[in-house]
C-alpha cells in the first residue's frame, strides 16, 4: 500500500496534565499485551518515552516528554525535530495554570519554535473533574488568541474515557497534509 507520511510530535505539558494517558489511548498497543490494563493505570514519564501511532494518511512518532520540573529542560532539544506540538493542560489544576502558561510562552519564544509555522493542538485534559475549566477558559487564561503565526487549536478532552481525542487529532492532521 501507500507508505503513509512520517511526523514527529512533541507532546508537552506539565507533570499530571495526561500526556502519556492520551498518548495510550492513541496507540494501537492498547490491545494485546496489554489488554488488561486499565487507562487510569500510568505512571509519571521518567526524562521521555517514543511512541508510534498511525492516522488515515499519516504515521505519527510522539515524544512523550516529563511535564516534571526537574525533566522540562530536556523539551528544547526536541524542538528542531517536530514538526507538530501536543500541549496538554489538566483544566482542573487551576493553581498551576499560571506555570503551564509560563511554560507554554518560554516553549513559543524559543528560537527554534519562535519563526515557525507548527501546528499546536492544545487539549484542556481532564474535563470530567467537578471544577474542571471550560476550553475557553482554559485558552483565556493561556492567552491563546495570542498566538498569531501558527495554527492551534484546543480541545476538552477526557484521556481516561478517551474522549475529545479523536476531535484533535483529526485537527492536527489537516494541518499537516
Ligand atoms: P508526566 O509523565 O509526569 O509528565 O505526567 P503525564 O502528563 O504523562 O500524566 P499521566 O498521563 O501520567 O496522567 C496523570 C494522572 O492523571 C493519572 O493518574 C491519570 O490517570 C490521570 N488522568 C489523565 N487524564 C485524565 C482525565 O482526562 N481525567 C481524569 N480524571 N484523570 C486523568
Ligand atoms: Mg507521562
Amino acid at each position: 500500500g501507500l507508505k503513509k507520511k512520517e511526523v514527529n510530535v512533541l507532546c508537552l505539558g506539565l507533570d499530571n496534565s495526561g500526556k502519556t494517558t492520551i498518548i495510550n489511548q492513541l496507540k494501537p498497543s492498547n490491545f494485546s499485551p496489554h489488554q488488561f490494563a486499565q487507562a487510569q493505570d500510568v505512571v509519571p514519564t521518567i526524562g521521555f518515552s517514543i511512541e508510534k501511532f498511525k492516522t488515515s494518511s499519516l504515521s505519527f512518532t510522539v515524544f512523550d516528554m516529563s511535564g516534571q520540573g526537574r525533566y522540562r529542560n530536556l523539551w528544547e532539544h526536541y524542538y528542531k525535530e517536530g514538526q507538530a506540538i501536543i500541549f496538554v493542560i489538566d483544566s482542573g489544576d487551576k493553581l498551576r495554570m499560571v506555570v503551564a502558561k509560563e511554560e507554554l510562552d518560554t516553549l513559543l519564544n524559543h528560537p527554534d519554535i519562535k519563526h515557525r509555522r507548527i501546528p499546536i493542538l492544545f487539549f484542556a485534559n481532564k474535563m470530567d473533574l467537578r471544577d474542571a475549566l471550560s476550553a475557553v477558559k482554559v485558552s483565556q487564561l493561556l492567552c491563546l488568541e495570542n498566538i498569531k503565526d501558527k495554527p492551534w487549536h484546543i480541545c476538552a478532552s477526557d484521556a481516561v474515557k478517551g474522549e475529545g481525542l479523536q476531535e484533535g487529532v483529526d485537527w492536527l492532521q489537516d494541518q499537516i497534509r
